[in-house]
């Protein structure tokens, strides 16, 4: 039997991403079309969206608004896949430019309890033939974004008496809760009962993320270890209740590297492509990417790479603080991101005094992310705390060794160039364990002393490379999981 899946975020890659999340709904779902379901995608209709999508046609008019002037759905294909994709269209609630959540002040909109209603809405209409022509039999939600997703479908089941779709809610980061207060409550429209603990309601307030939580038929992460981390008091962000309560409801399940995007053998973005076994070419992006950022052309000395979202998640205050361990012994430092204006000034700053070493270059690029994963030596993800990763994936894909926090996801994909893993064949880059200057330090000196000793660096590098992260099996158990709810 084909299963119908309707995957319901606000971003998707290559049509809108300002993060990790983007990178799962462009590739999940064709992953899953491949594995013989049915799916297709719910956006709001951003600029980019609009703008990215071929044969864009109406489907119907939505007759709730939250008070935009009006809303229609459409349909269009995305040109990549042909995978077909919903368009919720409300120009006065996205026709805004730019980051979905923020505006230019970085401060979140002031109307988003609207917009990511009306979006979570909308998926419960397509569940109630909102499309005379397809009607998904599981509403697939990811983040808060969509949270309400689930509710809107049990409030409807509620009302008309019989199930209509199953839900699964997957988190892609607990800390993003879609907060707002409870005076909104009233202008959703749900049963006055979601109201409360057994509910929305988180702290007085209410919780578009605890919606999806409390709602959802099933519930996934984005690794086995946040799986579990999420269910304790220090890293469940308020709701390790409610997780722990639902633990048999929630799974695991790592994401995957979408190969045809992160493949260094035919990525187009690279200034020189190349392979496991033919790595010339990885030293071509490595020069090249030291001229880009004005950084001493060397090709000994070890360059360290970070591609991040600049927030207080990805831990860039400790590898500052652990900086003289790189400057020391003659390492390079680049950093590509944007975020946080504190933590963007603190970053140039650091480049301005050491102008020979550290180069900071602050921004969104596609391109200039797949020239730094492949350019550098090492790519370091020290984040305090990580559902999944993406970038110490690409890292491996690419043959530069990742540098991580045993947290999360990254506890899942990496393993430590310790003498014992070395020795088992099984290192694939280095990882240290408690969030401080020192650990971090330690794993920056291995880094160091297995750069120096070349073979093995290279047959870590190549072990790197030949492992598999693609989405086929991690999509296989989300199928295995739509399986079990129809
Ligand atoms: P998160 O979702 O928490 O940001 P992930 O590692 O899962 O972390 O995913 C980050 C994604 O965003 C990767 O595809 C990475 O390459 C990309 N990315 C992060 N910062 C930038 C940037 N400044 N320019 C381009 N891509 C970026
Ligand atoms: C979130 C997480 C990141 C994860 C991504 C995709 O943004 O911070 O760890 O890889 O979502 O699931």
């Amino acid at each position: 039997m084909t299963i119908r899946a309707l995957h319901v975020a606000s971003e998707l890659y290559p049509l809108l991403k300002t993060g990790g999340l983007a990178d799962v709904t462009g590739a999940l779902p064709p992953a899953l079309i491949e594995l013989g379901a049915d799916v297709r995608v719910l956006l709001p209709g951003f600029p980019s969206v609009l703008a990215g999508l071929a044969d864009l046609k109406p489907v119907a008019r939505l007759e709730r608004t939250f008070g935009a002037p009006e809303a229609t759905l459409e349909q269009g294909t995305l040109a990549a896949n042909g995978v077909i994709v919903y368009v919720l269209r409300a120009d006065a609630f996205y026709e805004r430019p730019g980051n979905p959540y923020l505006d230019a002040q970085h401060v979140p909109y002031g109307d988003n309890a609207q917009r990511f209603a009306l979006l979570g809405w909308c998926a419960a209409q397509l569940a109630q033939h909102l499309d005379p022509a397809w009607a998904p039999q599981i509403v697939h939600a990811h983040d808060w974004h969509a949270g309400l997703a689930p509710a809107y479908l049990r409030a409807a089941e509620r009302e008309r008496g019989r199930p209509l779709a199953k839900s699964v809610f997957t988190v892609h980061n607990l800390a993003y809760q879609g907060v707002f207060p409870a005076q909104q409550f009233g202008m959703l429209g749900l049963p006055s009962d979601f109201f409360g603990i057994d509910g929305i309601e988180f702290y007085g307030q209410m919780s578009f993320l605890k919606a999806g939580l409390y709602f959802s038929d099933r519930l996934t992460t984005v690794s086995p270890t946040y799986a579990r981390e999420i269910q304790t008091l220090a890293q469940g962000g308020g709701l390790h209740g409610l997780l722990r309560q639902r633990m048999h409801d929630l799974s695991g399940i790592l994401n995957g590297v979408d190969y045809t995007v992160w493949r260094p053998s035919t990525d187009t973005l690279l200034p020189a492509r190349y392979t496991d076994t033919r790595l010339a070419g990885k030293r071509a992006c490595k020069t090249s990417l030291q001229a880009r950022f004005g950084l001493p052309q060397k090709s000994d000395v070890l360059l360290f790479g970070v591609v991040s979202r600049l927030t207080e998640q990805k831990g860039l205050d400790l590898l500052l603080a652990a900086l003289p361990e790189i400057i020391r012994r003659g390492g390079q430092l680049v950093v590509f991101g944007t975020g946080d204006p504190a933590l963007e000034t603190g970053l140039q700053r650091v480049a301005q005094t050491h102008p020979e070493s550290v180069a900071v270059e602050l921004g969104f690029d596609e391109t200039l992310a797949h020239a730094i994963i492949a350019g550098s030596d090492v790519v370091a993800v020290p984040s305090r705390f990580e559902p999944c990763g993406l970038t110490q994936l690409y890292a491996l894909a690419y043959g530069t060794l990742p540098l991580v926090h045993r947290v999360g996801g990254l506890a899942d994909t990496v393993v430590d160039a310790s003498l014992e893993n070395l020795a088992d064949e099984a290192a694939t880059g280095f990882v240290f364990d408690r969030f401080e200057p020192e650990a971090l330090a330690a794993a920056i000196r291995r880094a160091f002393a297995l750069y120096a000793r070349r073979s093995e660096w290279k047959a870590t590098q190549q072990r790197a490379m030949r492992e598999d992260f693609g989405w086929s099996t991690s999509a296989g158990r989300y199928l295995a999981l739509y399986r079990e709810l129809v």
